[in-house]
């Protein structure tokens, strides 16, 4: 069945959508193309996407570019990964700001190669006031690295009492503070696992898995997911009945 925007209602969109990317490796393997060549057919769909879920009007996409285990790829691989971010950035960048994009990203940046995180905070930079959308890119990221970077920082405060400590106060210390928790996480290619992404704040995230594989995922399968999401109830720990009641008051 083919979506149209109109099958999905507008006034309850997820907020927050975040994607893992995945199955390009298998996308070039189907199509007998090098693995490098599936990442590159997968920019295409991260461009579908981005502008896609600014056109339905989502505010916060994330997308998990890169973790901190895949620096464990081959060398040719993690090269060409960070070509392409960089290629991106570069090309992109101006059509961030027309479309009103913030760019974000989240993830041990320090670890990029020079000229990527150079054009990264650049970008960032530049898309600073924009507010029609966040696009945050996981960048080297990885949710336990995130939780110790974390603790780090709050032990290194003084003044500092464990009655101070709360999900509030220690959100602040997440890379994500200036976000909001994702309400619909994407896995494509078939896989079922989170993968090490945003594991304190995916708590209360609606999971949707289509088995598409990330080169092949555009708008239609988009919103479908969306539509998914929709048909859910969300319900945060309490029972059905008790919702129904929050929503009568
Ligand atoms: C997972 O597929 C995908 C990645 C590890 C990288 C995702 C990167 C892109 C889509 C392009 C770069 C993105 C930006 C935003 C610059 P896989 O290689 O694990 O696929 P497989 O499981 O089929 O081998």
């Amino acid at each position: 069945m083919k979506l149209d925007i109109k099958e999905i209602d507008i006034k309850n969109l997820p907020s927050h959508i975040v994607i893992i990317m995945d199955g390009n490796g298998r996308w070039a393997k189907k199509n007998k193309l090098d693995r490098i060549s599936g990442h590159r057919q997968g920019m295409k769909s991260v461009k579908s996407i981005i502008t896609e879920s600014r056109k339905i009007g989502i505010k916060y996409l994330t997308l998990y570019a890169f973790s901190a285990q895949n620096w464990n790829r081959p060398r040719p691989e993690v090269n060409a990964l960070m070509e392409l971010l960089q290629f991106y950035l570069i090309e992109e960048g101006k059509t961030l700001v027309e479309k009103d994009i913030r760019l974000n990203a989240i993830g041990r940046l320090n670890s990029l190669p020079k000229n990527a995180y150079e054009v990264l905070t650049e970008t960032m930079n530049l898309t600073k006031n924009c507010s029609g959308m966040t696009l945050t890119l996981a960048l080297s990221y990885g949710g336990r690295e995130e939780i110790i970077d974390a603790v780090k920082q709050i032990s290194n405060l003084t003044n500092i009492s464990s009655s101070d400590i709360d999900e509030e106060f220690f959100s602040k210390f997440l890379y994500t503070s200036d976000i909001p928790d994702p309400d619909l996480l994407i896995r494509t290619s078939g896989e079922h696992r989170i993968s090490n992404l945003l594991l304190w704040q995916l708590a209360y995230t609606e999971i949707y898995f289509t088995k598409t594989l990330w080169p092949d995922f555009r708008k239609r399968h988009l919103l479908k997911a969306i539509s998914n999401y929709q048909s859910r109830e969300r319900r945060f720990g309490l029972t059905g009945e008790q919702l129904k009641k929050r929503e009568i008051l």
